[in-house]
C-alpha cells in the first residue's frame, strides 16, 4: 500500500499551517505599521494557501482520497521585529526538507508521476529560502538603525524576479489560484 498520498495529505496541512503562521506574521506587522513588511506576509500567506490547494488536484486528478487536515494556531507574539522573519525562514527551511522527503517517498514507491509534481515544489522552496534569508539579513541590519529601510528594502526589490518565472510553470491548483 503506497504511503504518498497520505504524506501528500499530511502536507496539505502543513501549507494550510505555513499560511497561517504568515497571517499572524502580516497582522503582527501590520499593528506595528510597517506596511511594505505587511503586504509581504500577506502575499506569503496567500501562496501557501495556493501551495496546499495546488496538492489537493493532484491529489483529485490522481483519484486519491483528499482531506483537509485541522492546522494548530500560529505564533502570534514576537520579542522584537527580527523574530517574525526568522521564524519564516526557519519555516520555509522545515518545508524544504518536508518536500525533499516527499520526492523520495514517491521515487521509494516508483511513483515518478508524483515525484515530478513535486519538482516544481523544491524549485519554490529553492527561491523562497533564499529570499527569506536575504529579508533577514536586512531587517537584521535595519533593527539596529531603522527599520523604515526594511519598508525600502521591499519597496524598490518586490517581487524577485526568479518568482516569476517559477509562478510561471506552477501545478494547477484546485478552484483557481488566486
Ligand atoms: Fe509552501
Ligand atoms: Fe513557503
Amino acid at each position: 500500500m503506497a504511503r504518498f498520498p497520505d504524506a501528500l495529505n499530511e502536507q496539505i496541512g502543513r501549507e494550510f499551517a505555513a499560511s497561517q503562521q504568515y497571517v499572524a506574521i502580516a497582522v503582527h506587522y501590520d499593528r506595528e505599521t510597517l506596511p511594505q513588511l505587511a503586504a509581504h506576509f500577506y502575499r506569503q500567506a496567500v501562496e501557501e494557501r495556493n501551495h496546499a490547494m495546488m496538492i489537493v488536484q493532484y491529489l483529485l486528478d490522481a483519484d486519491h482520497e483528499v482531506q483537509i487536515p485541522g492546522v494548530e494556531a500560529p505564533q502570534t507574539i514576537f520579542s522584537d521585529a527580527v523574530a517574525p522573519v526568522a521564524l519564516a525562514l526557519e519555516q520555509e527551511r522545515r518545508v524544504t526538507e518536508q518536500i525533499s522527503e516527499l520526492a523520495a517517498l514517491a521515487r521509494n514507491e516508483g511513483d515518478l508521476v508524483g515525484e515530478q509534481f513535486l519538482h516544481w515544489f523544491l524549485q519554490e522552496q529553492r527561491e523562497e529560502v533564499a529570499s527569506m534569508s536575504a529579508l533577514l539579513a536586512v531587517v537584521e541590519r535595519a533593527s539596529a538603525s531603522n527599520l523604515l529601510l526594511v519598508e525600502e528594502y521591499l519597496a524598490r526589490t518586490g517581487a524577485a524576479a526568479g518568482e516569476a518565472a517559477i509562478e510561471a510553470t506552477a501545478p494547477p491548483t484546485a478552484g483557481g489560484a488566486l
